[in-house]
């Protein structure tokens, strides 16, 4: 079914816009695979996508992809796929425009549910929008570089790390406003029987970790497991923080006994380097907008998979999410341990198979 990548297409295939010719430098940010003819050399791109699934996709594609790209300079054009984060969008026109040289391709595309067309409206006001197109349900809109770089104060939605309840969080991640409601009725839980070996699966920015180091002292390693790569970042600093706080109080996880690791990973397909006593997690429950428990099945799954007899997972999740019965194959006893504010935190013991 055609999507948004075939409206990004259009342009290029009606000649509005010029292919990449050899030697040309391209970047794509928040890269998806794209609809690429024979005509449209993708040795010439460099994609930039810390959501590591898409991430793995690229590369087996063989598309040259990193998680960040370095500051973009002098490059000749510039392809921004939609994120669902206007911020983040904001953010990326701007580092494109401002590493394109002079007449330089700044192209947009996404479906019309990801706001294209407030970006296309803040856009013009910036500069001229060179052409638009709309199919699919989707729109392409191209600039074309002129005039003066855009100064950060040109960005509506500003979305610099920015530290917020003592936490570093970027807009674009999960919980980016603060503390998930799930997340804290699950920390209410976290006491002296979490021990030794523990693994936060989607550690997110790393708000559960932070607490798990902070009120468990009697973990020896803690293994931080997560997708998204800038999220990935914040928690390095949140959960150091922690301990460093810790430290200074005495009061909880030792950083020179307990190791942290963090691990940039897709927990549908790269196992996790168990085995581990604990595994804690608020799973992702969306799939674009759509609650699909599907992905919070896998986890489960990557967690029974760590677990070795005895072992346990303690999770939470919105009440109507229906985990019981994937838990119940694949653990001996699951025990519905709290229930608040919309949330049910379940507590899950492996068996000896
Ligand atoms: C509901 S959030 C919880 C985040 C964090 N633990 C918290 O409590 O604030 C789920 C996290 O899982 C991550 N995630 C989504 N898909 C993933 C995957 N395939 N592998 C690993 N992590 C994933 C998301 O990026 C997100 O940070």
């Amino acid at each position: 079914m055609a999507d948004f990548r075939n409206t990004l297409m259009l342009p290029f295939q009606s000649g509005a816009v010029p292919l990449p010719t050899s030697g040309e430098n391209w970047c794509v940010l928040n890269a998806d695979s794209l609809l690429l003819q024979e005509t449209m050399l993708a040795n010439e791109l460099i994609c930039e996508q810390g959501m590591r699934p898409t991430f793995l996709e690229l590369e087996a594609q063989g598309y040259t992809v990193q998680p960040v790209l370095p500051e973009l300079e002098n490059i000749d054009g510039c392809l921004v796929l939609a994120h669902r984060s206007r911020a983040v969008n904001e953010r990326n026109m701007l580092r494109g425009w401002n590493g394109l040289k002079p007449g330089g391709l700044l192209v947009f595309a996404g479906d019309k549910t990801a706001g294209v067309q407030p970006i296309r409206k803040w856009a013009g006001r910036l500069t001229e929008i060179a052409g638009s197109l709309s199919k699919h349900h989707a729109i392409v809109f191209w600039l074309r570089k002129q005039g003066d770089p855009w100064l950060q104060e040109v960005l509506q939605k500003p979305d610099s790390s920015f530290v917020r309840d003592d936490f570093e969080v970027a807009a674009g991640m999960f919980s980016a406003n603060g503390p998930d409601t799930g997340s804290q009725v699950l920390a209410e839980q976290f006491d002296q029987r979490i021990f030794g070996r523990v693994a936060d699966f989607g550690a997110g920015w790393g708000y559960l970790s932070h607490r798990l180091a902070t009120q468990c002292p009697r973990i020896e390693q803690l293994d931080l497991y997560e997708a998204d790569w800038a999220s990935l970042k914040a928690a390095e600093t949140n959960v150091g923080t922690a301990r460093a706080t810790a430290t200074a109080r005495a009061t909880a996880t030792a950083p020179d006994t307990a190791a942290v690791n963090y691990h940039w990973c897709d927990l549908t397909s790269e196992a996790p380097r168990g085995p581990f006593n604990w595994v804690i997690m608020n799973p992702p429950f969306h799939s674009g907008r759509a609650a699909v428990p599907e992905l919070g099945n896998r986890f489960i799954e990557a967690a029974a998979r760590s677990l070795p007899a005895g072992g346990r997972l303690l999770m939470v999740a919105n009440t109507n999410l229906p985990y019981e019965r994937k838990l119940e194959s694949l653990f001996r006893k699951v025990e519905r341990k709290d229930q608040a504010k919309g949330f049910k935190v379940l507590e899950a013991v492996k068996g000896s198979r």
